[in-house]
């Protein structure tokens, strides 16, 4: 069985985690490869809810191995508190849990160096971050300072790294950021007690997940945020610090590009962010404010208001390109309902001209060109089957479809797994 991979379109928040759980059922394996707890993947299962910010998304089927690969800035104890919180709800997630041991640990001071940096900033140089201390823990990573999950396991090379970072962030608090200094001892003890717990979690994800992909083993690659958040392809520098897209999936797995042979892109019907950053089909006033509070778009992580807009095809077909998109996901179609008209934006113009593609500058500085599609008035919430759609509504999919130039095999009619509509494609 090959390796298959569930990645963002949009902004992030595109609905990934509902679809990784309807797609988990014929999986056995399946891994986060990069971000860390910046995520919050929503999962709604017979009108229960699940929001996960570090462990997988399909850590609720009984018999699935879930890893936290390389690629992955791992906070240890906000992991720990996500699975003690699970294990209270008689999820057994230790039993099923793996940590690879080249990913990198996150530190509190990474989280208050992040914390201060925005606060610090400009209005206009801020970048919106979550605060999770990720930007910092991966430049770490790059400048090689930083700690991996498989440096706990040895008592002695903790020590010996840990007094050399803590020694170094403490001068870069005091002098740079006049604030308090981190404690080695207590910090030491504290992952020291993460090690004794979980240490036996820690192993090469390399070598395993390639192993079981030969054995013909199902692995699901779950990527956190999306394209456009992409710190390559992304809307730079409002973006994330990692490569949300497939490149990274392949680079924070270490699994054989081989193995890969479906991309699904996960895109919204219209599109949201959170944070800073250009938005070119952003709405603003009463019109955002009405898609924001018919599809409840607030951060699962931060609780912030997601910004709305329209649904962007060249952010699409950008992601489409970026990643090597197999099939498109449409997801909340559901909360377009009673509109009498959908605008959709089907191109770019900058000074005049048409643009191809999704620039990597002077986005801000776009317009947009827009087609206007009929709505429809049904609500069409759990619908699955595409025949049971409004006309109208099937119309919209279709030209949405048309214009991306890649299949739109799951629609997604509500939030339970069960709301669900798949089309010409074998995921049943
Ligand atoms: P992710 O980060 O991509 O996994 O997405 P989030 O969980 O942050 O946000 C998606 C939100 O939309 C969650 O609250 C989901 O429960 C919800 N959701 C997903 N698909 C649908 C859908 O088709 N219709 C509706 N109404 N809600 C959905
Ligand atoms: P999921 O996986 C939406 C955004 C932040 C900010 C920028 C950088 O749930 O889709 P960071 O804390 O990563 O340094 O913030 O990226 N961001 C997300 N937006 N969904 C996410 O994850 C996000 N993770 C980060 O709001 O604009
Ligand atoms: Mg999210």
């Amino acid at each position: 069985m090959p390796a298959e991979l569930v990645v963002g379109a949009q902004w992030g928040d595109e609905g990934k985690a509902k679809i990784i759980d309807y797609l988990s059922k014929n999986t056995d394996i399946i891994v986060r490869y990069q971000g860390g707890a910046n995520a919050g993947h929503t999962v709604v299962v017979d009108g229960k809810k699940y929001v996960f910010h570090l462990v997988p998304s399909g850590v609720i089927y009984p018999n699935t191995i879930c890893v936290i690969g390389n690629g992955v800035v791992l906070d240890p104890f906000f992991f720990l508190q996500e699975c003690d919180a699970l294990n209270s709800q008689g999820f057994d997630v230790f039993n099923k849990i793996l940590i690879s041991d080249a990913c990198h640990i996150l530190l509190p001071f990474h989280q208050k160096i992040d914390s201060l940096i925005e606060m610090s900033s400009a209005p206009n140089q801020k970048i919106g971050t979550t605060k999770r201390g990720i930007g910092i823990c991966y430049a770490d990573k790059m400048m090689r300072t930083g700690l991996r999950a498989g440096d706990l396991l040895d008592k002695q090379l903790l020590e010996e790294k840990l007094k050399g970072i803590v020694e170094r962030k403490n001068e870069i608090l005091v002098k740079l950021y006049n604030t308090d200094t981190i404690d080695y001892k207590e910090l030491y003890e504290r992952l020291h007690n993460f090690a004794e717990r979980v240490g036996h979690l820690i192993t090469n994800t390399s070598y395993y997940l390639n192993q079981e992909l030969k054995k013909g083993k199902h692995v699901l690659l779950e990527g956190a945020q999306g394209t456009c958040l992409d710190i390559d392809f992304g809307t730079y520098p409002y973006v994330t610090s990692s490569n949300s897209t497939t490149g990274g999936s392949i680079s924070g797995t270490g699994i054989s590009y081989y193995y890969l042979k479906r991309v699904y892109g996960i895109s919204k019907a219209y599109a949201t962010r959170v944070g800073e950053g250009p938005f070119p089909t952003e709405l603003f006033g009463e019109e955002g404010e009405k898609i924001r509070s018919l599809g409840q778009e607030y951060g699962a992580t931060t609780g912030r208001p997601r910004r709305c807009g329209w649904f962007d095809v060249e952010v699409i077909r950008h992601a489409s390109r970026v990643n090597g998109l197999t099939d498109l996901v449409l997801t909340k179609i559901d909360i377009l309902s009673n509109l009498d008209f959908i605008p959709v934006g089907v191109g770019y113009e900058l000074n005049g001209k048409k643009l191809d593609y999704f620039p990597s500058q002077n986005l801000e500085k776009v317009k947009v060109i827009y087609e206007e599609l009929e709505g429809w008035k049904e609500n069409i919430c759990g619908i699955n089957k595409f025949e049971d759609l409004p006309l109208n509504c099937q119309k919209f999919i279709q030209f949405l479809e048309s214009k991306v130039e890649v299949p739109i095999s799951v629609i997604s009619t509500g939030p339970d797994r069960i709301h669900t509509i798949v089309r010409n494609v074998d995921v049943e």
